[in-house]
């Protein structure tokens, strides 16, 4: 580890030394992308396909048809040999004149940790798949990225993301863009394939997922709950909009800011129950998202419900079971905080990261408020994503890598130190 942290601490030099020599001009928005089913493809090739964690040793593979095909999942360990099938449910969903295609989910598992699996999906023999699940124990390394979009930038954080042999991808909302017009949740589905469908991707939903139109469409989330199920019902939630799972010593808690989250709502009451369930001997380091930030310095978004409500409501909630880190999306830059709590530096409160700077069409929130909040450690509007190693019990590393055109680019780097080891922080 001391190798790891050397290395570390040259990024950081590095950092400082290129801060000081090099100004970085940000470029301008990319074109959307829009990713068209192949031509090869029948009306019963799986595509969109792509992958969750359902408890410790389970994995939700979701895909489309664009008729009816069989909900079936074949699956091994060697490539082209499945031992093992599985069987899920499908359905579909209308949203104005548009009809989605068939959407599968089917559960596979028990699988061992960290470990190849070769799949197929209704039973296709035109495309095989991989995954890898993630380990049992730490080390773990996440990828975060928010509001990701599809465009020109979106794909470049994705190759930098292919590059980082990451175990699992966190979503802190705002996946597609799709904004009322379905077919671009197919190309969105289309464009994470070659990675949703190799390692988990965990997600919660943003204001761009609700997609409601009063009267004529007035039931919210249609398409991302349909489309992107994520393991609720495991964590005790009753809404694919909030819910919580352990992974290899962490507690992720997946939260909803955009629905109910007062005091007598059903997510807060999950809340509290889920935050008094953790075992911090099996998950030493908690970590939650969230979409709309708590703490934010820039002037986009600023006063918003979904922000002063909801961290008014549940922050003593997340404060008092020390949560380690909230990651938020929804402003498009970067924004690291210095643990805080009610406004305050606070030791024991958590680091508060926005990571909304996926790639996504509206193009970035530039505008900074003046003077700097003395809480906001490291802001920049950039595209880009975030890297969480947690190396043990005790010690972890976040990076955040910028798309320094296509490169990417580390650009800023802290050794992080769980709460729970904290004598200072018993809770
Ligand atoms: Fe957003």
């Amino acid at each position: 580890m001391a190798e790891v942290k050397g290395q570390v601490l040259v990024f950081v030099l590095a950092i400082a030394f290129i801060g000081c020599v090099v100004s970085y001009d940000r470029p301008p928005v990319r074109k959307n992308i829009s990713i068209l089913q192949p031509k090869q493809f029948s009306s019963t090739s799986p595509q969109q396909v792509h992958i969750s964690a359902v408890g410790p040793d389970k994995m939700r593979i979701s895909w489309i048809t664009q008729s009816s095909a069989p909900s079936v999942v074949e699956y091994g360990t060697s490539a082209g040999a499945y031992t093992e099938s599985a069987t899920g449910t499908s359905s579909s969903y209308r949203y104005l004149v548009y009809k989605s295609g068939q959407i599968h989910h089917v559960v596979i598992g028990p699988l061992d940790p960290n470990t190849a699996y070769y799949y197929r999906c209704s039973s296709d023999s035109t495309r095989q798949f991989s995954l890898k699940t993630p380990p049992a124990h730490l080390p773990i390394k996440f990828t975060v990225v928010g509001d990701l979009g599809q465009t020109g930038w979106t794909n470049s954080t994705l190759q930098h993301i292919a590059q980082s042999n990451y175990d699992m991808l966190l979503l802190p909302g705002d996946l597609a863009y799709a904004d009322f017009v379905q077919p671009l949740w197919d190309s969105f589905g289309r464009l994470v394939e070659p990675l949703a469908s190799q390692r988990p991707w965990m997600v919660t939903q943003g204001n761009h997922e609700v997609e409601k139109i009063p009267i004529i469409h007035s039931t919210p989330f249609t398409a991302y709950n349909a489309r992107w199920r994520m393991p609720f019902e495991e964590s005790g939630s009753t809404s694919n909009l909030y819910y919580s799972f352990d992974v290899a010593g962490v507690h992720i808690i997946m939260l909803g800011s955009y629905t109910d989250f007062d005091p007598d709502s059903d997510q807060f009451k999950w809340l509290q129950g889920d935050l008094g369930n953790i075992d911090r001997g099996k998950t030493p380091w908690i970590v939650a998202l969230i979409h709309a930030p708590w703490y934010n310095t820039n002037t986009d978004h600023q006063g918003e419900p979904e922000s002063d409500l909801m961290k008014q409501h549940m922050e003593v909630l997340l404060y008092k079971a020390r949560v380690d880190i909230v990651f938020a999306g929804h402003v498009h830059a970067y924004e690291r905080f210095s643990r805080v709590y009610n406004g305050q530096a606070d030791n024991c409160g958590p680091i508060h990261i926005t990571i909304g700077d996926g790639g996504n069409r509206e193009g970035l929130a530039k505008r900074y408020m003046d003077p700097i909040a003395g809480i906001s450690v490291f802001r920049e509007a950039s595209f880009g994503h975030g890297q969480l190693e947690v190396v043990n019990a005790t010690d972890a590393v976040w990076t955040w890598h910028r798309n320094d055109d296509d490169v990417s680019v580390v650009s800023d780097a802290v050794w992080l130190r769980s709460l729970s080891s904290s004598p200072a922080c018993k809770s």
